[in-house]
């Protein structure tokens, strides 16, 4: 049975259940987990949208890290502006160590763009990618998106950390706008 939610002026319908994401958190979970079990690696949380999936994904996380945010901008709306604005920057000091940048959902590619060059100055040891969400149809930036929760269609999603103009980040499940 399909379930409607309205934020702000617009409809929109669950499409993937929370028992989905977390199944497919769990599976990428044990991946990185394999991975990067002996490396004490930096995950880099990207603010806002990433604090729900970097939550359950970290608790997954059974060895030494370190869990570090900055915060971008780059949508307006349910549009891209297509730049990404730094809104909080990196605190410490990341030269040799091996980061992982967790993002809620990899679209146009701006975002993860503008963190590699910021990255490409710190000398780091290794640099990868989890993303919660990827848009195949709409990415087509050349950086390799290691680690892929879920494929979804080109469409505007909410829930799961991701907002409508700041709504709609707290829904456990995720929806998809209706087209009206
Ligand atoms: P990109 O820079 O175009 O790859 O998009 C990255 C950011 O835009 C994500 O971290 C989200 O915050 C936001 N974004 C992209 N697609 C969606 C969507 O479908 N719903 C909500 N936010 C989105």
């Amino acid at each position: 049975m399909s379930e409607i939610v309205q934020i702000h002026d617009k409809y929109f319908e669950k499409s993937i259940s929370q028992e989905q994401l977390s199944q497919s958190v769990c599976a990428l979970a044990n991946r990185i987990n394999k991975d990067y079990k002996d490396l004490n690696p930096v995950f880099v949380v990207v603010l806002n949208g990433a604090f729900m999936f970097a939550s359950d994904l970290l608790k997954q996380f059974p060895s030494n890290c370190q869990i570090e945010f900055v915060k971008y901008a780059s949508y307006e709306g349910e549009c891209s502006s297509g730049t990404a604005k730094q809104l909080l920057g990196l605190k410490s000091e990341l030269k040799d160590k091996h980061v992982v940048v967790v993002e809620d959902i990899v679209d146009t590619g701006v975002t993860i763009k503008a963190l590699y060059a910021l990255f490409a100055e710190k000398e780091v040891a290794s640099l990868k990618t989890a993303t919660m969400f990827l848009k195949p149809d709409k990415y087509k930036g050349s950086i390799t998106i290691d680690y892929v929760g879920m494929e979804i269609p080109d469409q505007f999603v909410v829930g799961y950390g991701l907002d409508y103009n700041e709504g709609g980040r707290n829904l456990p499940d995720l929806y998809t706008l209706k087209e009206s």
